[in-house]
């Protein structure tokens, strides 16, 4: 099976007029891989109500599945005003094709497993206290998530939900195949370089190392993963790790949305 692999997609901060939809755009380009299903690492866009009708409009215009974690903005609640995390979390669950919670096991014996995951302040720099990386906030810049994502319990907290599924999963389907899925860093190889002014303080910000232990006591074959607007592959012992950002318009070296998601769009095989 061809299965295509893409994140970060930011659909209402890359429209531009005259250019068609990014949907449209992603469309075609996975129509020129002849692809059997599509993965989104998340980060659709800043609104679940649009992210959910992007995802459901994709999958139809493609005709194939379109396998989904909800990344940090696909939470925020700036529009909507829905300050329940767990109420925006329950929406996308109603997305046939969401991995929250649900893992998805292929004819050819592959599993996909997935949720968003989250961050616990392991891929923090040294130099900060805890107490600091709780306040979500650095050299006068907010971390956005501590004004529209409120899950009622902690970064560590959340993190560990996230990272408790996962493992439940992993073990129910141990010995196979495994794609696993998150929108937040599963390996610190994807972190912002050092020494970096801002990022110094915001690596801890995307994810988890705890991630990487699961790659590795479970034998999964593809880490994939996005948030950090990178495009780049990295293997760690019999696991391909793959971040495979859209990212902002700003970041783009092509002239067009669909020339840009070609470059972007990976192919996976799983057979
Ligand atoms: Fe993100």
């Amino acid at each position: 099976m061809r299965i295509g692999v893409i994140s970060d997609l930011h659909v209402d901060l890359n429209e531009l007029e005259g250019e068609p939809p990014i949907e449209e755009a992603l469309a075609q380009a996975a129509g020129e891989r002849r692809l059997d299903g599509l993965i989104v690492a998340g980060d659709v866009s800043n609104d679940m109500n649009l992210s959910l009708a992007v995802l459901r409009g994709l999958k139809e215009r493609c005709g194939i599945p379109v396998w989904f974690v909800p990344g940090n903005h696909d939470y925020w609640s700036k529009d909507n005003g829905i300050r329940d995390t767990w109420q925006i979390y329950r929406q996308y669950r109603t997305f046939e094709d969401c991995l929250s919670e649900r893992p998805v096991q292929l004819d050819n014996g592959w599993v996909l497993i997935g949720n968003s995951g989250w961050y616990d302040y392991t891929m923090g720099e040294p130099g900060y206290t805890f107490e600091e990386f709780e306040r979500m906030r650095a050299m006068d810049r907010t971390w956005q998530d501590s004004l529209y994502v409120t899950w009622g319990m902690s970064n560590r907290e959340i993190h560990r939900y996230f990272y408790e599924r996962l493992e439940r999963e992993l073990e129910e389907h141990r010995g196979k195949s495994i794609a696993m899925i998150t929108h937040m860093l599963g390996h610190p190889y994807f972190k912002v370089p050092m020494p970096h002014p801002q990022w110094s303080y915001f690596n801890a910000f995307l994810g988890s190392t705890e991630y990487a232990e699961l790659y590795r006591r479970y034998g999964v074959r593809y880490g994939i993963m996005g948030h950090v607007h990178y495009r780049k592959k990295h293997t760690d012992g019999g696991t391909e790790l793959i971040c495979a950002c859209l990212g902002y318009r700003k970041e783009w070296r092509q002239p067009s949305a669909v020339e840009e998601i070609r470059d972007c769009l990976q192919t996976i095989v799983l057979e």
